[in-house]
């Protein structure tokens, strides 16, 4: 037998109710032969006994076939629930941290700033996952290099796409290119507590999560849904950024979600020709701001031109060059995250209680139910009287 036989007889074992294969999935490693003895891994996403059992049945079958005389398949399956100390809501329980990513304004880098993050955290040796939770602008599929891959589907549930080690899932992955829709509030529920509840996420140290811009529906019922374990909001310097981020940073005190940190984006402009560093929104505006909240800057990030294609071509700087000045400060600021995430649950992590809802299952407290008008994203100004607390 040679491993080259035993992937080739595995690659015919279909994991249970999808149409790819356990190898094509990346769930086998740690192959051993001896012989006509082989005994490997299945790391498998699913609790289910069946599923395992299915898995080890038609392995078994296969490598038979192939051959092999003893079988020793070895599932390795999540621990549910798992160890955090974080309590309350949490209908995506094998994920231990949770990272939500926001801002006042939209196109200040947010895409930008958890996509790079995310690649940084990765590169720390966490186990990542990265939710576009943008269902208006889904823009990650494009900056990871997975615009058009559409991801596996069975019934109600989805396995998430995976770039640079990283497990993603976005409405871009699930919808037509270009398709517009039109989201209620109680349909941004919906969709926000199935892309926790329904995408098959592996055991995750992390799931970083890009938010749309604002403080609405989407929000708040990521806060009702999971316990966040700290969130960041990135700026860009100008006061008009700035008064935005201060109602970001106020709308995690509401929500009780610790803040890791304040991310000045487009923060001086450095010449790709020179390398040389000048202001053009400004720069270091953040500081007072941050502080105001009890928090810091953990990175200023220049306006690199190499930032825009990196995302326009689906390589993040971090990725494409981690020695880049962006990415050795987007770096530093994943490390400053991930101290702040350990610090958190070193005392006794985070409760979503003081935020559930009191209105009836279904029934979002920022959307009108009863009223069934298309309804875009409640801006900060506006509220819906309900007193849900997002606005
Ligand atoms: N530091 C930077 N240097 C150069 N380009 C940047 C930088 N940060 C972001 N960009 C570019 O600016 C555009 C907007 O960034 P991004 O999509 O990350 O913002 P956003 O806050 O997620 O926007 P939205 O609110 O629409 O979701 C993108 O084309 C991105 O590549
Ligand atoms: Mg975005």
């Amino acid at each position: 037998m040679t491993e080259e036989i035993v992937k080739e007889a595995l690659s015919k074992v279909m994991y249970p109710g999808f149409t790819k294969d356990i190898i094509t999935f990346g769930f086998v490693k740690d192959i051993n032969i001896d012989g006509t003895a082989v005994s490997f891994t299945v790391d498998i996403t699913s609790n289910a006994p069946e599923v395992a059992q299915e898995i080890k049945d038609k392995s078994a079958e296969a490598l038979k076939s192939a051959g092999a005389t003893a079988i020793n398949c070895n599932i390795q399956a999540p621990m549910i629930p798992k160890e955090s100390s974080s309590q309350g809501k949490n209908i995506a329980p094998q994920v231990k941290n949770f990272l939500m990513v926001s801002s006042g304004k939209g196109g200040v880098g947010k895409s930008t700033s958890s996509v790079n993050i995310a690649v940084a955290l990765a590169a720390q040796g966490l186990k990542v996952g990265l939710l576009d939770a943008d269902i208006y602008g889904p823009n990650i599929p494009r900056m990871m290099g997975l615009n058009g891959v559409k991801p596996e589907v069975t019934g109600n549930k989805v396995m998430p796409l995976k770039a640079y080690g990283i497990e993603m899932m976005s409405m871009g992955a699930l919808m037509d290119e270009g398709q517009a829709l039109i989201w209620r509030g109680s349909m941004i529920m919906k969709a926000i507590e199935q892309f926790l509840r329904d995408i098959l996420w592996s055991e995750l140290d992390v799931l970083v999560i890009d938010m749309p811009p604002g403080t609405g529906d989407a929000q708040l019922t990521l806060a009702q849904s999971v316990p966040v374990t700290a969130g960041i909001t990135v700026t860009t310097p100008q006061s008009v950024s700035l008064d935005d981020s201060r109602r970001s940073l106020s709308m995690f005190k509401k929500l009780d979600i610790p803040v890791a940190g304040v991310i000045e984006n487009m923060s001086g402009f450095i010449a790709p020709d020179t390398g040389v560093e000048y202001d053009i929104f400004g720069k270091g505006t953040s500081a007072p701001m941050a502080a105001e909240f009890d928090t810091k800057v953990i990175a200023e990030i220049p306006i690199e031109p190499s930032i825009r294609t990196g995302g326009d071509e689906g390589k993040p700087i971090v990725f494409a060059n981690p020695t880049s000045e962006s990415a050795k400060r987007f770096i530093a600021a994943a490390a400053s995250i991930w101290a702040t995430i350990e610090e958190i649950n070193a005392n006794g992590g985070v409760d979503n209680k003081g935020v559930q809802p009191t209105t009836p299952p279904g029934v979002s407290a920022c959307s009108t139910a009863a009223a069934p008008e298309p309804k875009k994203e409640a801006s900060s100004d506006e509220s819906c009287g309900t007193g849900c607390g997002c606005h």
